[in-house]
């Protein structure tokens, strides 16, 4: 079984939407670790009644990135995370963390990117009126939601949609898309393990 840390900074509904897969058998891995950098976050409590290990930290009490990364690092290190899933964790991941896990990081983001990056990527697409938006997962680099796309899925805004309606349609499509495609990435690995 591949070990998934998953990072998450709000709700926890994509944390969630990956525990109850694994659950299901319909992906084969485990959640080794929840890593949340907000100690209100709703995800907390829906990782702790899984029994899943929690690391809870607060950016402004470090000096920099690099510190706050490297005890993040050693909290991967210590239970052997092979994988790092962002669902919805609001931040840049830096060289800390980049160089350790390259290649391993994947970040799921609520449009068809290079479309509308960063924050509230919904009301973005709102905002410009463009008929068909979507869901993208990709790797993760340097950049803000910049790196390799892994896969994508359509969805078409209708003229009576708002950022409610939108975000719980994208929302649906997440939950069914991010569990399939971390499972394609194990199994393509896995393939290519046995190859080699
Ligand atoms: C998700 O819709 C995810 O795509 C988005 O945050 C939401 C988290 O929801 N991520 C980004 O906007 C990243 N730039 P959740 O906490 O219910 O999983």
């Amino acid at each position: 079984k591949q070990r998934l840390a998953v990072f998450a900074s709000g709700t926890g509904s994509n944390f969630v939407a990956i525990a109850d897969a694994i659950d299901q058998g319909r992906l084969d891995a485990e959640i080794v670790l929840l890593v949340c950098d907000n100690s209100e976050a709703k995800v907390i409590g829906k990782a702790r009644d899984r029994q899943i290990p929690v690391f809870v930290f607060q950016a402004k009490n470090y000096p920099s990135k690099v510190d706050y990364e490297r005890d993040i690092l050693q909290e991967l290190n210590h239970c052997q995370a092979e994988w790092l899933i962002l669902a919805g964790y609001m931040r840049l991941v830096g060289d800390t963390l980049l160089d350790p896990f390259e290649g391993r990081i994947v970040n799921i983001h609520p449009s068809l990117l290079p479309a509308f990056p960063g924050k509230d990527a919904i009301g973005q697409a709102l905002s410009a009126g463009v008929k068909v938006t979507g869901v993208t997962v990709h790797f993760v680099d340097e950049g803000m939601d910049t790196g390799t796309i892994i896969d994508q899925e359509v969805i078409r805004i209708q003229p009576e949609d708002d950022q409610d309606t939108l975000q719980a349609n994208i929302q649906e499509i997440e939950h069914r898309l991010f569990p399939k495609t971390i499972q394609a990435l194990i199994q393509t690995e896995k393939r290519e393990e046995i190859k080699s």
